[in-house]
């Protein structure tokens, strides 16, 4: 049976102040919340709060001559239990590659982190049919061999759906993460892809939640926007437990 889990990720939000929301949420014995502040917060993050705390990034090398990037040793010497790869907004925004995503998250694992593996298409690759084809060439290239159910957690965003409100059918989210988990079960067999859990991110909020979580092969939510304020967080939370 595979534990739900409710996933924040505040990306370039939050300073200190923001740390009061932590103590707000709710943190149901049957599911794990997670949130990932800036790596600014992260050491606070995981001083004083009971949620499990993540990075939204790690270096593929654990030090040296890499200025302005973490490495995943430095996450968990912070206090972290898990590291975000692959978000979409890394992919675009600094240009990395399946493989750069693989061997951070090779990394994350080598510290004793989570790695939330995340892929996703863009609204072009969806329009032009080749969704599917995307998330297997993603999943092949993303996931490194050694993947287990408690190393870690692959998140679906689709990118058309990050920030704008727009949330695919839930036909659409099952056809995915079903064929995420056949994909999972082809490479690695079935016990250990039937333990890795699959996130949907993508305008998640407290109104859609429910209906969402109540769709095939969905184990919760990775949260963008809808993860900087307790209420609204709560209400996500509330939905999965
Ligand atoms: O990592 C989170 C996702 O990018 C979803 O963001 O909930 O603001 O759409 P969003």
């Amino acid at each position: 049976m595979r534990r739900k889990l409710a996933a924040g990720n505040w990306k370039m939000n939050g300073t200190r102040p923001a740390l009061a929301e932590l103590s707000k949420l709710q943190t149901p014995e049957n599911i794990d919340v997670l949130i990932c502040p800036p790596a600014t917060l992260v050491a606070q993050a995981a001083e004083t709060q009971t949620v499990a705390i993540g990075g939204q990034d790690c270096h593929a090398a654990q030090s040296g001559a890499h200025t302005g990037d973490i490495s995943a040793d430095m996450l968990a010497d912070a206090g972290a239990s898990y590291v975000i790869t692959g978000h979409s907004e890394r992919r675009t925004d600094h240009g990395e590659s399946d493989s750069t995503i693989a061997a951070k998250s090779t990394a994350a694992w080598d510290s004793g982190l989570v790695a939330v593996i995340c892929i996703g298409e863009t609204l072009a690759e969806r329009e032009s049919g080749k969704t599917l084809e995307v998330i297997a060439t993603q999943l092949a290239g993303s996931v490194p061999d050694g993947a287990t159910g408690e190393n870690t957690v692959i998140a679906y965003e689709p990118v058309w759906a990050i920030g704008t409100g727009l949330v695919p059918e839930l036909v659409q989210i099952a056809e995915v993460h079903d064929f995420i988990r056949s994909e999972l079960t082809a490479r690695f067999g079935a016990d250990i892809a039937g333990a890795i859990r699959l996130l949907y991110g993508g305008s998640v909020k407290p109104s859609n939640a429910s209906e969402i979580f109540a769709t095939s092969n969905v184990d919760g939510a990775l949260v963008g926007g809808a993860s900087l304020k307790a209420d609204d967080f709560n209400g996500i939370i509330e939905a999965l437990a």
